[in-house]
């Protein structure tokens, strides 16, 4: 672990919003009276009817329930756009950075404000009502921004899939949620690559429990040939464009519903997160305030898509509802070539800069030339999220993209908390390379051993909340015992976030990662359980283990033991096969790294496979296997190991 301190640069400081008095003193009153903290926290929106309770919340089993700002009514899009009409109706509310570095454009808040309230419209005149489903999978084009808060405005519910995503793991999502509309475009394009979304929507589409489809706008992106249903496919412009430029927002209550997202767990199908409006704006709008640091003419860049929690809040709903600037990047790192984001970095001016490790470890294999070859000299903060991050990467992140003058912020959250919890203030907070140093005002981690006994100071052990946030899951879509089984059941009354962690002497927080069947593989969450169901429905698997393992740039590889039935025998084109197989059923993301032939896996004499070695063998520490005497057959062990794939 690294110890060196980067103290916050002075001149940083002198500028912030909260210097290190600042953060002491809110903290301790956001913990010690967290209804009047939040109280005065939740008035920086505007409330159609203004809230007078608060905080009303439990993670007891028996008296469960977590409301924020309950009494109050407002709307989110309404929030994010027309309050910020009179005096940023010219200000660019949205860049939009394409796949090609020669396509950009600039959207205000009034021409923003416009295509929503058109797109609103849209959805109404198909029958959308307050509460119905829509599926959002798109490209990271400035169409996605727009339903997702034409959504917001019609009080409809939406569920972004990730447009790296395949078809059956489309459909899985569109029919967990009864979806009556869903937005795609014809195709997407990232790295010079096509995506076929239209396609593959017609094909979820077939598949069982989608008829609760009745309509799929499809926006044009690349202009190409695709099928049209006369009943059910309409072109977004076609729809849009002729709409009024005015519709009234819906007026919600602070819990209902603004959308599901969808993200995996250690067990079964992706489970439906579902964020409510309220506690998630004010939550989402301060942190990207804070922690960003957030000044008027500064020009925010999220690299993350919109089909992933960070492109919710920290794309779409946190700078708008702060009325910042925010990019929207269509394309991927190393197209054209790696300095891609900083020619973008200076193209636009950027001043705050938000991206993931796996892209820092990837740009850091190639050297400093495609960095310094552009001047990056607006850039005041740089961020990471999404996994931990190695103090080499970080490092580097900080002396060669930032050329020393930058605050890092390593920032640790989840799909569940819908915004940051554990974060440098860069104002106010040293950081410590490789650590997410402090909570977040309000939040209350701790860490607990496997028994659930609070461990105190210096310790290692699960990172637990003890207490509720407002920008906090409220249930899984549909299934509210799973959630509460899943979250609060592991360690009784406290939220468990499936995360270790390690607690310094200085109180800071050094996430190790997760200690769950959850992968986090370049920033991706994947459970093993969606790996291995996809693997067994091949003709041939009989059965199947995934595991992590330690890798260079993605964090994570996923290794995965694959026994065969009886009469299919191993080769190398059914391992191409294989890989294939799983990229189809789930996503290029979920691609086994390396599958390894395995006659028997080790299993207990009730039945249960022993990850724990498998995790040894993958990641070449077969000489620390510990015990395997309660093996039903330990000899299968030997055999893994000997034909083990991933020698230094
Ligand atoms: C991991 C992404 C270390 C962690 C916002 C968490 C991190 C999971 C960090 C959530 C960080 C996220 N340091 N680990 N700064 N940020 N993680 O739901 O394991 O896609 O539980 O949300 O990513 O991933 P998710």
């Amino acid at each position: 672990m690294s110890q060196k301190i980067y103290k916050v640069p002075e001149d940083f400081a002198a500028l912030a919003h909260l210097r290190q008095a600042d953060y002491q003193r809110l903290y301790q009153e956001s913990v010690r009276d967290p209804n009047s903290f939040w109280a005065r926290i939740g008035r920086r929106l505007d409330w159609i009817q203004p809230f007078a309770k608060v905080k009303d919340t439990s993670f007891d089993e028996h008296d469960f329930r977590i409301r924020w700002y309950y009494d109050g009514k407002l709307n989110v899009a309404a929030n994010c756009l027309d309050r910020h009409l009179t005096k940023r109706g010219d200000k660019t509310a949205i860049i939009w950075e394409g796949d090609d570095p020669k396509l950009s454009e600039h959207i205000t808040y009034r021409q923003l404000y416009e295509r929503v309230c058109q797109c609103a419209n849209a959805l109404k005149s198909l029958g959308v009502k307050k509460g119905d489903r829509v599926t959002i999978y798109m490209p990271m084009i400035p169409e996605a921004a727009v339903a997702m808060l034409a959504c917001a405005r019609i009080g409809a519910i939406h569920s972004v899939v990730f447009g790296g995503f395949s078809a059956d793991s489309l459909a899985g999502r569109i029919a967990d949620c009864g979806s009556s509309v869903v937005i795609t475009a014809d195709e997407g394009i990232r790295g010079g690559k096509r995506i076929p979304l239209k396609t593959n929507v017609d094909l979820a589409l077939t598949m069982p429990n989608t008829d609760c489809v009745k309509h799929v706008l499809v926006a044009r992106r690349t202009g190409i040939r695709v099928p049209m249903y006369a009943a059910r496919d309409r072109w977004f412009d076609d729809v849009v464009n002729s709409q009024p430029k005015e519709c009234a927002p819906e007026v919600m209550d602070a819990e209902d519903p603004l959308f599901i997202l969808y993200t995996s767990g250690s067990t079964g199908k992706p489970k439906g997160v579902l964020h409510t409006s309220g506690g998630y704006l004010v939550y989402a709008a301060m942190t990207h305030e804070l922690v960003f640091d957030l000044r008027e003419d500064d020009i925010f860049w999220c690299t993350a898509d919109v089909g992933w929690v960070t492109g919710h809040s920290y794309v779409v709903y946190g700078p708008l509802a702060n009325g910042a600037t925010t990019v929207m990047f269509e394309g991927v790192p190393n197209y054209p070539d790696c300095g891609r984001f900083w020619q973008a970095v200076d193209k636009h001016k950027v001043t705050l800069f938000y991206t993931a490790p796996t892209a820092i470890r990837a740009l850091m294999r190639e050297g400093e030339e495609p960095v310094k070859e552009w001047s990056r000299s607006s850039l005041r903060l740089l961020g990471t999220v999404g996994e931990p991050i190695n103090p080499e990467a970080w490092e580097w992140y900080h002396r060669v993209v930032g050329d020393g003058r930058c605050p890092v912020v390593d920032t640790w959250w989840q799909t569940e908390t819908g915004g940051i919890l554990i974060s440098p203030l860069p104002g106010a907070i040293d950081q410590k390379p490789g650590s997410a140093t402090l909570p977040f005002f309000g939040v209350k981690p701790a860490i607990v051993d496997n028994e659930g006994n609070t461990l105190e100071g210096a310790c290692e052990g699960n990172l637990i909340l003890t207490d509720s946030w407002p920008g906090q899951m409220r249930t899984v879509f549909g299934d509210h015992q799973r959630f509460i089984d899943t979250y609060f059941k592991t360690f009784p009354g406290r939220y468990f976030t499936g995360d270790g962690a390690r607690r310094d002497e200085d109180g800071y927080y050094w996430i190790t990662g997760r200690v769950d069947d959850v992968l986090n593989v370049a920033g991706h969450r994947l459970g093993t359980a969606e790996i291995e169901s996809a693997m067994v429905a091949h003709p041939s698997v009989a059965e199947a283990a995934a595991v992590g393992y330690p890798h260079d740039i993605k964090g994570q590889g996923i290794y995965v033991y694959v026994t065969l039935i009886a009469d299919a025998q191993p080769s190398e084109a059914l391992r191409t096969e294989l890989r294939d197989w799983v990229r189809k059923e789930i996503s290029p993301i979920a691609t086994p790294d390396l599958i390894q032939w395995a006659p028997g896996l080790p299993k207990t004499r009730s039945g249960k496979i022993m990850r724990r070695i498998l995790r040894k063998i993958a990641a070449n520490e077969h000489d620390q296997l510990g015990d395997i005497s309660t093996l039903a057959d330990p000899s299968v062990v030997e055999n893994l190991v000997r034909e083990r794939m991933n020698r230094p």
